[in-house]
């Protein structure tokens, strides 16, 4: 599998990137305030910590329609949601600090997906996973369980 093969799995991209939006890992993004900053005419104090969510921004409505559905194509040719807003989307972090790591990170999980799903048909056998928030890094509250079967071909239909 070779980096431009990977480029060409679009579809994926969209479902990982839906994927990043509904259940970023990193839930609260925080700053220490160094010098007193104006918010929207609010005083944010030095001192103190100015945080971002994006699990909540990514939810917000007026940036991206239908916020709580599992919408991939949000992303796709004509809508691209998450270029309305320069920080729409920050799983990966923004600014100076954005995650150097990405790139890498979209490479890795689209190869480990596409081998799971040229291989196997996956179910998820408890539908209602909701996000385990007693973690540092969210994933999934247990039990999220999935039935694995090995396709016959090896390949996806
Ligand atoms: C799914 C995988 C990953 C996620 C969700 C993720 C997420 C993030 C986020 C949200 C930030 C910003 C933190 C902040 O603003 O306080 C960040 C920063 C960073 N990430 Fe990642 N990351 C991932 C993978 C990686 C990988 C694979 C690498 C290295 C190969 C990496 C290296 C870094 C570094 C060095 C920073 C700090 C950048 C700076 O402060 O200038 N990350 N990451």
């Amino acid at each position: 599998m070779t980096s431009p093969s990977l480029r060409e799995l679009t579809v994926l991209e969209r479902c990982i990137k839906e994927a990043e939006r509904m259940h970023p890992p990193l839930i609260m993004l925080m700053r220490k305030i160094l010098r007193d900053f104006d918010v929207g005419g609010y005083v944010a104090p030095a001192g103190g910590l100015a945080m971002v969510s994006p699990a909540l921004s990514h939810r917000l409505p007026e940036v991206f329609a239908d916020p709580d559905r599992y919408d991939p194509d949000r992303f796709g040719p004509g809508r691209q949601e998450d270029r309305k807003h320069r920080h729409a989307l920050i799983g990966f972090g923004g600014g100076h600090h954005r995650c150097i790591g990405s790139t890498f990170a979209y490479q890795q999980i689209k190869v480990i997906w596409s081998v799971l799903l040229q291989r196997f048909e996956l179910t998820l056998v408890d539908t209602d996973a909701r996000p385990d928030y007693t973690t540092f890094v969210v994933g999934p509250r247990r039990p999220c369980r999935v039935r694995y079967r090995r396709r016959a071909s090896g390949r996806c239909a």
